[in-house]
């Protein structure tokens, strides 16, 4: 429903305050945000949330207004399990769990560990695959990045390759509020997602064991996670659909919230 009420709320998980975004009423669905972004990048999709669904989008540690400066070492387990110590605290026990991109990582690190909450999959943007030994090495330079020039110089490094040619030829707003975003995030929350993320296992053979409903999304333009990624994840989730988006690239859904929003609505309408 277009400009549904998006609620900004507030959760105690494990000693820390966690914002969450939350919109609609009903089975709940949970959208796990990007690197280095926070919740506030699904609110395109919480504003059109379809009748008779809950999207619920949190804040991941290190990201959002509530940072508080990371400290020690994590991997995307343990911010899998904040995930789900959060759909404990909420008292939900099921729902449609999905990402874009590291959310998508997330997403997987999750149905390793609870299969059992999920009663559908979004994956956008995103891939099963580990970091390749150039990943990493370009891992490295951004932690350095990070460290020498904050997330000004990464949302800087960044922004090119996040987003679409056809946003940068026809969406000026988009890559502003991307950049609002990535600069709004600490160097630590940066630091920690960055090393978590090549710490991640390589999830290629648990994607047939995910037996619900599953959709796939990527952005035609998306450079990151491109079309050919997307199409391995859908040819070995068996219940899954694919879905390209035209002029989209990496952050499919703001940059054609209303192509991503009908997608999504058509999946969740169709299959649960
Ligand atoms: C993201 O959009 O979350 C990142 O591009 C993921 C990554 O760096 O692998």
């Amino acid at each position: 429903m277009i400009g549904d009420m998006v609620r900004e709320l507030r959760a105690t998980i494990n000693g820390r305050s966690v914002r969450y975004l939350e919109a609609g009423i009903g089975w709940p669905v949970v959208l796990i945000h990007a690197f280095p972004l926070n919740a506030d990048m699904w609110r395109p999709q919480l504003e059109r949330v379809p009748e008779g669904w809950r999207f619920i989008a949190p804040d991941l540690r290190g990201f959002g207004p509530d940072a508080a400066p990371a400290s020690g070492s994590i991997t995307l387990d343990d911010i899998a399990g904040d995930i789900a110590a959060l759909l404990d605290e909420l008292a939900v026990d099921q729902a449609v769990i999905g990402g874009l991109s590291m959310g998508g990582y997330i997403t997987l690190a999750l149905f390793r560990s609870a299969p059992e909450r999920f009663t559908g999959m979004i994956l956008a943007d995103t891939k099963a695959q580990a970091d390749t030994p150039e990943g990493l090495d370009g891992r490295r330079k951004m932690i350095a990045l990070a460290r020498a020039e904050g997330p000004v110089g990464v949302a800087q490094s960044m922004l090119p390759k996040l987003l679409g040619e056809t946003t940068f030829e026809r969406r000026a707003d988009i890559p502003q509020r991307v950049r609002a975003m990535i600069e709004s995030a600490g160097t630590e929350g940066i630091v920690g997602a960055i090393e978590a993320m090549m710490g991640r296992p390589d999830s290629t053979r648990d994607l047939a064991r995910i037996s619900c409903p599953t959709l796939v999304v990527v952005g035609e333009e998306d450079m990151l996670t491109p079309v050919t990624d997307a199409v391995a994840l859908q040819n070995q989730i068996a219940r899954s659909r694919l879905v390209i988006l035209p002029q989209a690239g990496h952050l499919s859904n703001l940059e054609v919230p209303d192509g991503f929003a009908l997608a999504l609505a058509d999946f969740l309408s169709s299959n649960l």
